[in-house]
């Protein structure tokens, strides 16, 4: 990675196609970057609500979404768009009834975790080369 006046190099613009991420370190910061609609995006890595990698989610449009519960968040923003959710595959076997009392608390539990809003980061590209200001 280089840098130059607070933008560092981060990836090229060719190795990150429609609708991709891809996850870098600067610093022991995580970040994503990701392409929309040939639009290039810088955000926290770690999602607001309970820390998984959202680069291992999927974007529509200018939605994150995470892998996790399901929180949604505008990347042009960063804002939180969409609460988490703790759901169960609908094809799923009945769980024994410790474990369903047990989920239960889990979902109760979650109800009262806050999901904050992601950082951004100011993006340039040139050329094929796609910098951020961290
Ligand atoms: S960790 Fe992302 S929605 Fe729960």
């Amino acid at each position: 990675m280089t840098q130059n006046q607070g933008y560092v190099e981060v990836g090229k613009v060719s190795e990150i196609s429609n609708g991709q991420m891809k996850h870098i370190e600067i610093n022991g910061k995580e970040i994503v970057i990701a392409n929309a609609n040939g639009k290039f995006y810088a955000f926290d890595e770690r999602c607001g609500h309970m820390n998984a990698r959202l680069s291992n989610g999927n974007i529509n449009q200018n939605i994150v979404v995470c892998p996790f519960h399901s929180a949604k968040f505008d990347i042009t923003t960063g804002k939180k768009v969409g609460e988490p959710v703790l759901e169960i595959p609908p094809d799923m076997e009945p769980l024994p009834p410790k474990w369903q009392k047990y989920m239960e608390n889990v979902g109760k539990e979650m109800s009262y975790i806050k999901t904050n809003d992601l950082n951004t980061y100011e993006v340039t590209i040139e050329g094929d080369i796609i910098k951020i200001k961290t």
